[in-house]
């Protein structure tokens, strides 16, 4: 195994776990959006942010590692373009989370204002199209 698949392994393996991870908080989320849990549990939505942090690191690092050979023809490639805008609202949506997970975890979603309830669906909106889009980009980079 070369050093190069060794990082699109750890790469993908990653990007799974992630995926994996995205889902098992939804299913959280949409207990707690739905009433059938009054609030989400701290310690668990903790581990799970942290993780995520950590996950979309290793995705950096290992994805720089493997565009700087061929930067010249991913720069200029409309799917690179793609995936690197949805993992920027998939960072920015991260800091949100961040700011939002206190709410969740102290908070039924009823007894929140209508515009806060608004923030929460858009963010997780936004979580499950940008993990999409930075997926199904990923698969078209054409290398
Ligand atoms: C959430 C973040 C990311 C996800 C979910 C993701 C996902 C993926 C997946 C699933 C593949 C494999 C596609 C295939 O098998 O055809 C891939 C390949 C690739 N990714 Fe990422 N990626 C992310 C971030 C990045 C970043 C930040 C970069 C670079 C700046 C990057 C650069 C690449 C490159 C160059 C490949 C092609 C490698 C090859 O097939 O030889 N990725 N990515």
């Amino acid at each position: 195994m070369t050093l190069y698949s060794f990082i699109l392994t750890v790469h993908i393996v990653t990007a799974t776990s992630l995926i994996g991870a995205v889902l098992f908080a939804d299913h959280l989320a949409f207990a707690w959006l739905r009433g059938k849990r009054a609030t989400l549990p701290k310690k668990t939505m903790g581990y799970i942010h942290r993780g995520m942090y950590i996950g979309l690191g290793i995705m950096i690092v290992t994805g720089v590692y493997m565009f700087l050979p061929i930067r010249e023809y991913l720069l200029y490639e409309t799917a690179f373009q793609i995936k690197m805008g949805f993992l920027g609202a998939l960072l920015l949506n991260s800091v949100l989370i961040g700011k939002l997970l206190h709410i969740s975890t102290t908070h039924t979603f009823t007894s929140l204002s209508r515009k806060t309830q608004c923030i929460f669906l858009l963010s997780g909106g936004a979580s499950g199209v940008s993990w999409f889009g930075v997926i199904v980009a990923a698969n078209l980079l054409g290398v």
